[in-house]
């Protein structure tokens, strides 16, 4: 107890210390290890201060893209014209988008051997999903549940960019999103934020392994801080107008999961929250982050956001906007030149207070420190590792094993899944079948065109069967280049007729249909979610031709294929998968691999259901009052529920749920216990999920929320007693001042393989 208060005291005194540089860090011989060693960078860091002119703590402040503009607009000024020249000076702190040894070696050298303190670069590179090979898209990884792929999948993914010269990636998006429509969910883990949590821990672990100063670990970044996910009507970048409820409960938890995991960097965001632009918001980035939180690392803007503030129409100039970014908390200007360009005559005018400056450098030079770069600014410079590592088995491995973890299996009527592996005519159809750089999806910058497997390689691996491929019609038209709009108006349906052709000679179709790899990411809503182009039509097609069709779904975020749930008798949610994509949907089509994904985001029957989220509030008239009245919560032309709801996915086997019990451990402690047995007649994996309800409190509660899961495997006939223990942490939520409490009264307990789970059992907290 004694060294657990030390540990406390000495922390809080340390964030004074690192803030301000005032205290002397060997102040107390009541020091623990942590303690020693956080203030043993802190003295290198006040001695290398203590050098430093104002410029170049500036320096250290600035953040430039290298050599080419992926993201957002190329800036309409000139400054970019300046960068080798302030690299020269020790005016620039960090680059992005450098890649390969070679490369991040020459600006490297620069830094280090041409300027007058020779501060290494720390060096950012988007890594989202994957460096040269991929992995699934995050959203696709999260539908894994499987915590230990997902971290795998970070670790293997840090191996590869590192050994490429990267050594923080801005990665993991913890946006959670509601809105099928942004485009960005497929970067993200879904609509809730108890899972989002879990998995924001196990990528930043995965990332940042346990030591960051090995040269195969990575800084990783928690973004957007905070509400990008929540845009108005889905549209990038628009307005986020949120409650303190739902800020607190629902958007907050995943970044502070990503702080309590250790995250070295945040960046904030491009959008406005209740009227304030993130970037420019004190009260997100100093006082929940630097200050309820004591985050000791940084905080990058996003790109350009700093003079995005001009836009928003909150700051006059770029003068003023960085002023405002920096008193508001934020320590690295990623390409809006404000900074380098006007923080020094705002210091020297006294509208910033120097001290602010000293903090923001304090803080990145400890992240560059903690990474090593000041012993060996080029560790991460090795070209034989570099070759040694990109794409080496053990990745390939790694991201096969997560992307067949990542299918969620949504609809199999009569068993058509598996396949049978010898003696069958296979018709595949569909433009995606035959794609082998749409699986990579959105955010893969360093990987190369075609370089995933695509379904029919994958399918074709299997011998037993006869595979015949035709196209039906394309999924979008013209060129599919990064970062122009796609064109979707497909109108060409001349493939229909040999596809439908095809289609009569099989015993089973497999249809790949769904969204190209670039119809989500930045940049890309969408009004309508459905099948793109005229593929929902070749569908219909199709179905008339031959019934026993298998449609496998590559999207990049939950679709409304209503027509399809009614019609097809099985439909597999597949993703975009990366690199490993067609040898994973193989596996799993043929059953070698039993499906066990859930579904980490609502799929609703049509778009105007949307947002829709299993986590939502009762109302005051959630159900019909009086038969034939209007007078609830309802439309009149379509149900409530979704499509398939939050936490659904099916196997090729059963499940069944008994024995719930409740066992109350303490005031604030319960057991949930029950028993799964597998009923059907292969071994299979199922995600024990359990859902809470407060039945009343004095702010509104969802109507359930995940607080619990496991995976459990099970041969036929098997079963397992699962045990959850829920605590506080479970049991109490974010008032709306912010603070966390347990209410007495009624608990709900709910247990199953859905949201939609119905076995249930109450308790009270007195
Ligand atoms: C995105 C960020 C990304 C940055 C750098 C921005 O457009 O919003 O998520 O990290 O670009 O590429």
């Amino acid at each position: 107890m004694k060294n657990f208060l030390i540990i406390m005291i000495s922390s809080s005194l340390l964030t004074v210390l690192v803030s301000f540089g005032e205290a002397n860090a060997n102040s107390s011989d009541q020091n623990t290890v942590f303690t020693k060693e956080v203030d043993s960078i802190a003295l290198k860091v006040n001695a290398l201060l203590a050098k430093m002119t104002l410029e170049e703590k500036i320096g250290q402040m600035n953040q430039y893209n290298g050599f080419w503009d992926v993201t957002g607009p190329a800036p309409a000024h000139g400054d970019a014209a300046n960068k080798y020249e302030h690299l020269k000076k020790g005016w620039v702190g960090s680059m992005l988008n450098v890649r390969g040894v070679k490369e991040v070696r020459q600006v490297q050298k620069i830094a280090v051997e041409e300027t007058r303190l020779g501060i290494p670069l720390i060096i950012g590179f988007d890594v989202i999903h994957g460096y040269k090979t991929i992995s699934p898209i995050p959203l696709a990884e999260a539908a894994s549940w499987d915590l230990e792929a997902i971290k795998l999948s970070a670790r293997v993914a840090a191996e590869e960019a590192s050994a490429s010269g990267i050594n923080w990636t801005f990665a993991p998006m913890v946006d959670i999103s509601r809105d099928a429509r942004w485009g960005r969910v497929m970067e993200g883990a879904g609509e809730d934020p108890y899972l989002a949590s879990l998995i924001a821990k196990a990528r930043v672990e995965g990332f940042q392994g346990d030591d960051l100063s090995l040269a195969n670990t990575i800084a990783a970044c928690a973004k957007h801080f905070v509400g990008y996910g929540f845009a108005e009507a889905g549209r990038d970048y628009n307005t986020v107008d949120v409650g303190t409820s739902t800020l607190y409960n629902v958007l907050l938890p995943p970044f502070k999961a990503a702080q309590d995991a250790g995250v070295r960097t945040f960046m904030n965001a491009f959008n406005e929250l209740n009227g304030i632009p993130a970037t420019g918001s004190a009260f997100l980035q100093r006082d929940i982050l630097k200050g309820d939180w004591n985050f000791q690392g940084f905080m990058v803007t996003d790109w350009g956001s700093i003079n995005e503030m001009i836009t928003h129409r909150y700051a006059k100039d770029r003068r003023n906007a960085a002023e405002i970014a920096i008193n508001a908390g934020a320590d690295m200007d990623m390409e809006s030149y404000a900074y380098v360009n006007e923080l020094a005559s705002l210091v020297k005018d006294g509208k910033v207070d120097e001290r602010l400056i000293d903090d923001a450098v304090k803080r990145i030079l400890r992240v560059k420190f903690e990474l090593g770069l000041f012993d060996d600014p080029y560790k991460y410079c090795n070209e034989t590792v570099e070759k040694e590592v990109i794409g080496s088995k053990t990745i390939m491995d790694a991201v096969l094993d997560v992307a067949k973890k990542s299918i969620v299996l949504l609809k199999n009527e009569n068993n058509l899944l598996p396949l049978k592996k010898q003696g069958q005519k296979i018709a595949i159809i569909g433009a995606l079948a035959n794609d082998k750089t749409s699986p990579l999806g959105s955010w893969r910058i360093a990987a190369d065109d075609g370089t995933a497997v695509s379904v029919l390689e994958g399918m074709k691996a299997y011998k037993g069967n006869t595979i015949t491929y035709e196209k039906g019609a394309n999924v979008v038209t013209g060129e599919t280049v990064f970062p122009k709009e796609l064109t979707i108006n497909v109108t060409d349906k001349s493939g229909f007729a040999s596809a439908i052709a095809a289609a009569k000679k099989a015993d089973v179709v497999v249809m790949v249909l769904g969204e190209h790899g670039l119809h989500s990411g930045e940049g890309r809503s969408r009004s309508e979610i459905g099948l793109p182009g005229v593929q929902q039509e070749l569908l219909e097609a199709i179905y008339k031709a031959n019934k026993n069709i298998v449609l496998v779904l590559n999207n990049g975020r939950p679709l409304t294929i209503d027509w399809a749930h009614e019609h097809i008798p099985a439909i597999v949610e597949a993703w975009q998968l990366g690199t490993q994509s067609g040898h994973a949907i193989a596996q799993v089509l043929y059953g070698d691999y039993n499906p066990s994904g859930k579904l980490p985001m609502t799929f609703p029957r049509n778009v105007g259901q949307v947002p829709i989220y299993y986590n939502h509030k009762s109302t005051g008239r959630p159900t019909l009052q009086e038969p034939g009245s209007v007078f609830w919560s309802h439309y009149s032309d379509v149900s409530n529920t979704p499509l398939y709801p939050f936490g659904y996915g099916l196997s090729y086997t059963s499940f069944s749920y008994t024995d719930l019990k409740v066992n109350t451990i303490s005031n604030h402690t319960v057991e949930v216990s029950v028993k799964l047995t597998n009923t059907g007649k292969v071994k299979g994996k199922e995600v024990v999920q359990l859902y809470l309800r407060d039945e009343f409190a004095s702010v509104t509660r969802p109507v359930k929320e995940l607080k619990g899961f496991e995976m459990v495997e099970l041969n036929p006939k098997e079963s397992k007693i699962v045990t959850f223990k829920l605590s506080e942490a479970e049991l109490g939520f974010y008032d709306n001042d912010g603070k966390f409490n347990v209410e007495p009264g009624t608990f709900s307990v709910f247990v199953g393989g859905s949201s939609d789970a119905t076995l249930t059992a109450q308790f009270e907290i007195p």
